[in-house]
């Protein structure tokens, strides 16, 4: 960090210097060409974001009587006027992450990260023309399906003429060729459930009935298919889309339940209890279907736990499936395949194997030119010192240390470059992953089928692996994630940014700033502030909150005072800070305000009614903004008496 800093410090004389005129080589003797490279690099970085704020902000607007329309009164001209490239900043860490994605895939080096990098040029390269019999045709989408994913190439045939009438199905004797329940099950092996979602963790099975059946109106099911059924009559579309329409609102339990008659020809002596899923012949069908195509060993399979969910559910739907005709079943899982498989985004890659992107990530291969893993988790560490000191002094001491910590590793001080790489080395134990990803017989120039021989080894390996919440807030994996995201910020981005973006969003999800007594406090003052203040012309920032926007507002108001402080400390640790300061006020900022606009700038032109109160209330009450900006005392972001200070504790210093 601080040859980064150097960097900038030098890089923006620069850019002052030749803005004035100066020339700017009469010091450059001693800097080597990297040195060089990189300054002009973080330069870069550091002048168009600093352009594109300013850009956004307008000084017409007093950022007094409303700082959101100041900060964001730009936004629609800024916009406009560089429509190629400009970002919504509330993108910026995304299409950060994207950029780099996209220009690092192809020289991935582990074997997990060989496998995406084949599946994303694979399915980057999906559009291009076929050129060798017809030069002028694509390959469709359904096509490449029947091509590629064997358990559908050996039915290519018949399939061509998907999806069944009635009269089709019959002449054609379908009834003993296709049959939907090896169909669905052979998908669901391959990560694409289609009537029932089995899942994994280590040694355990859940079975669980889909979540959302996909039931979209008749017109949409007849447009979705008009590739294929095109040339056939329109009665015959309306019919078949029909026929699915009524089973997947069937199925979901929208329509009366179709078993008066057979319940009584039945024998319903034991009936279904809510833990238990009791299994009709179907289902066992399935299971036995799906469990094979996964290849488990016996052993395992029996020896693991196993948790039906919502066994009711399951139950219903698959009543209504023994009441349909096969065929209009084995119709509607194909059209969940196929609509699944459209796959429009080829990032989306990167995102459903992240784990494997991960561990690629992690070996740090792709990202050694740019900086060195110790230096990374150092700064990481660093810029996260505040919230991992009240993060520990919160959690009892159990919740951390069984979360996180071996007993034997219980330290004074900080240890998040420790966790992160314990925790890494097993989640990411690339020996691991090697191991299971290795055998995988990857096609070439087929990616629907290469995407899901990828899934089954991912369902493969999560029996074996234990499970981990990425999104659950007090496990290490959410800060591993968080600390590569960080990594990929850093890279693309000024430093104030992360605290804007990742650093406010920390405190905003870790609810370590949750406060009963606070809350209450917030909420009574904020209306009596309203109620004060409010008038539709004159005043209507002060508008009045809903209870719940309330409890955003004070959300909000502290995370960001705890980013804002976070940003100051690193600052005040930094021996080149004054480059910072240099670099803003260059551009008549300085790093006390600049917070105020990156988070504001989030927000522009997104739900403003919202937002815009969110920020202002917050604001206004924050004794920092007013430090920063120093209203004046009759103006609408100087409230006389404000809320929520002194009700909380002050933020750690
Ligand atoms: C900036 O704000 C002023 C005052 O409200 C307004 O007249 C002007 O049109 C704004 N500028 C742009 C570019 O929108
Ligand atoms: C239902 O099952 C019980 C025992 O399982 C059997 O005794 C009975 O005859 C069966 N009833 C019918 C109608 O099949
Ligand atoms: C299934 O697994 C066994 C070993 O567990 C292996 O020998 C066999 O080749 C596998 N079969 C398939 C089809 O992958
Ligand atoms: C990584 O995986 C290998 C093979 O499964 C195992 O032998 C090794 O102990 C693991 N390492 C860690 C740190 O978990
Ligand atoms: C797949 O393509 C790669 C590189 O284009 C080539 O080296 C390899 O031999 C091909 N594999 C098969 C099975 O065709």
């Amino acid at each position: 960090m601080r040859w980064k800093l150097q960097f900038v410090l030098f890089a923006i004389i620069q850019i002052v210097r030749s803005q004035n005129g100066e020339d700017p080589d009469s010091d450059t003797e001693v800097e080597t060409d990297s040195e060089v490279e990189s300054s002009q690099f973080f330069s870069h970085l550091y002048k168009s974001n600093l352009q594109q704020l300013v850009k956004i902000k307008n000084d017409s607007m007093d950022p007094c009587d409303d700082f959101y329309a100041h900060a964001c009164g730009n936004f629609d001209q800024a916009m406009e006027e560089n429509a190629d490239d400009f970002l919504p900043p509330y993108l910026y860490n995304k299409q950060d992450r994207m950029n780099f994605f996209t220009a690092v895939v192809g020289n991935f080096e582990t074997v997990p990260g060989r496998l995406i990098s084949q599946l994303y040029a694979e399915c980057r390269k999906r559009g291009e023309r076929k050129v060798f019999f017809t030069p002028t045709r694509l390959t469709s989408h359904w096509e490449r399906m029947l091509e590629e994913i064997p358990f559908l190439a050996r039915h290519k045939e018949v399939l061509s003429a998907w999806p069944f009438s009635k009269h089709q199905w019959e002449r054609r004797r379908l009834n003993g060729q296709l049959n939907w329940i090896v169909l669905s099950a052979q998908l669901a092996a391959h990560g694409l459930p289609t009537l029932l979602h089995i899942y994994f963790a280590l040694d355990t099975i859940y079975v669980s009935p889909m979540e959302e059946l996909p039931c979209p109106s008749i017109a949409d099911f007849q447009s979705s298919l008009s590739d294929v059924l095109g040339v056939r009559h329109h009665h015959v579309s309306h019919i078949i889309s029909r026929e699915m329409r009524v089973l997947c609102r069937g199925t979901r339990g929208e329509l009366p339940p179709v078993r008066s008659l057979s319940r009584k020809a039945r024998n319903t002596t034991t009936r279904p209890s809510e833990e238990q899923l009791l299994l009709d012949e179907n289902t066992m069908d399935y299971f036995q279907q799906f469990f094979a195509a996964l290849n488990f060993s016996e052993e395992r399979l029996v020896g693991a736990r196993k948790f039906p969910l919502d066994v009711k559910k399951i139950s219903q739907a698959w009543e209504v499936l023994r009441h349909t005709e096969p065929r209009i079943v084995y119709n509607y899982v194909m059209w969940q395949a196929r609509e699944q498989l459209r796959y429009p985004d080829c990032y989306r890659v990167s995102e459903e194997f992240e784990r494997l992107l991960h561990a690629e990530y992690w070996q740090w291969h792709v990202l050694r030119p740019h900086l060195s893993r110790e230096v990374a988790l150092a700064s990481y560490q660093l810029h996260t010192t505040r919230f991992q000191k009240l993060r520990r002094s919160k959690l009892s001491r159990r919740d951390w240390y069984g979360h996180l910590w071996p007993a034997s590793v219980e330290k004074k001080e900080l240890q998040v470059a420790r966790i992160l790489q314990n925790h890494a080395e097993n989640y990411l134990n690339i020996t691991e992953l090697n191991e299971n990803y290795e055998g995988l017989k990857f096609e070439n120039n087929s990616f629907y089928g290469n995407l899901l021989i990828l899934r089954r080894a991912q369902l493969r390996h999560s029996f074996v692996s234990p499970y981990v919440d990425e999104e659950d807030v007090n496990q290490p994996a959410y800060f591993l994630r968080q600390f590569l995201h960080f990594v990929l910020l850093f890279m693309h981005r000024p430093t104030y940014h992360y605290y804007a973006t990742q650093g406010l969003d920390l405190w905003r999800d870790s609810r370590l700033l949750l406060d009963t007594d606070g809350h209450y406090t917030a909420l009574d003052c904020l209306e009596r502030q309203s109620f004060k203040h409010y008038d539709a012309i004159l005043a209507p920032i002060y508008r009045p909150l809903g209870s719940h926007e309330i409890a955003e507002i004070f959300q909000f108001y502290r995370s960001f005072q705890y980013s804002l402080t976070d940003y100051h400390f690193w600052l005040q640790g930094e021996r080149f800070a004054f480059a910072e300061t240099f670099v803003m006020e260059y551009f008549g900022l300085d790093p006390r305000r600049v917070l105020f606009y990156a988070v504001a700038q989030q927000l522009c032109n997104r739900q403003t009614e919202i937002f815009a109160a969110q920020l202002n209330r917050g604001y206004m009450n924050l004794p920092e903004f007013q430090e920063a900006f120093k209203c004046g005392a009759d103006r609408a972001m100087n409230p006389l008496s404000r809320c929520m200070i002194n009700m909380c504790e002050r933020p750690l210093t």
